[in-house]
C-alpha cells in the first residue's frame, strides 16, 4: 500500500492536480475487512491530506463510533478521485475514469468484505449507473465476491437531517451483516 501510496501522490494524469493542494489517497488500516468510499476531498480533505476530516468527516466519525467502529483501526476510508475538484464539483466522469484506477488498486491489496459508497458519485460509480440513493440505501448487493452497500453522503444529510435515522439505520445495517460474516472490527 505505501508503494501504491507513493506513486499516486506523483501522479499527474488529469487536471484535477493543477487546482488542488496535495493528493488525498486515503486513510485506515489496509487489514480491515471493511472499505468506505466517498467521491472527492474537499477544502479540509485538500488541506489535511486526508478523507472526510470536515464537518461531513466528522459527522461520519459520529456513526462510525455508534457502531464500534474507528477511522484507524477498523475501516479504510478512500474517495473515488484523489484530488479536490474545484469549488466541490462533483467529480467529471471522465476525471473519475483516470483516477479509479488508483481506488481499484486498493481494493485489489485490501480485499475487503463489505464496501459501503458514501453518497451517489460513489454508490454510481461502483454499484450501478442508475443508483437511487434515497430508494436503494442500506441494501448489500454483491458484486465480484465483495458485497456493497450505498447510503447517504454525510454532507448530504448535513444539508438534510431528516435523512439521519435511515442512515443510521443503513449503519446499523453494516454492523449487523460484519456480526453474520465474522467481520469483529
Ligand atoms: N466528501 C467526500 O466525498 N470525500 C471526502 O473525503 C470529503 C468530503
Amino acid at each position: 500500500m505505501e508503494k501504491l501510496k507513493s506513486s499516486c501522490l506523483s501522479c499527474r494524469n488529469c487536471q484535477l492536480r493543477e487546482g488542488a493542494r496535495q493528493v488525498v489517497f486515503g486513510v485506515g488500516n489496509p487489514s480491515s475487512r471493511v472499505m468506505l468510499v466517498g467521491e472527492g476531498p474537499g477544502e479540509q480533505e485538500d488541506i489535511q491530506g486526508e478523507p472526510f476530516v470536515g464537518r461531513s468527516g466528522q459527522l461520519l466519525d459520529k456513526y462510525l463510533e455508534l457502531i464500534d467502529l474507528d477511522r484507524k483501526e477498523n475501516v479504510y476510508i478512500a474517495n473515488i478521485v484523489k484530488c479536490r475538484p474545484p469549488q466541490n464539483r462533483d467529480p467529471k466522469p471522465e476525471e473519475q475514469d483516470i483516477c479509479i484506477k488508483w481506488l481499484r488498486e486498493q481494493v485489489r491489496i485490501i480485499r475487503p468484505e463489505i464496501i459501503v459508497c458514501l453518497g451517489r458519485i460513489a454508490a454510481q460509480r461502483l454499484i450501478s449507473p442508475d443508483f437511487r440513493v434515497t430508494a436503494q440505501h442500506g441494501q448489500f448487493i454483491e458484486k465480484g465476491g465483495i458485497l456493497f452497500m450505498g447510503t447517504f453522503h454525510p454532507s448530504a444529510l448535513l444539508r438534510n437531517p431528516a435523512n439521519n435515522p435511515a442512515a443510521l439505520s443503513d449503519f446499523q445495517a453494516l454492523r449487523t451483516k460484519m456480526q453474520e460474516l465474522g467481520l469483529n472490527g
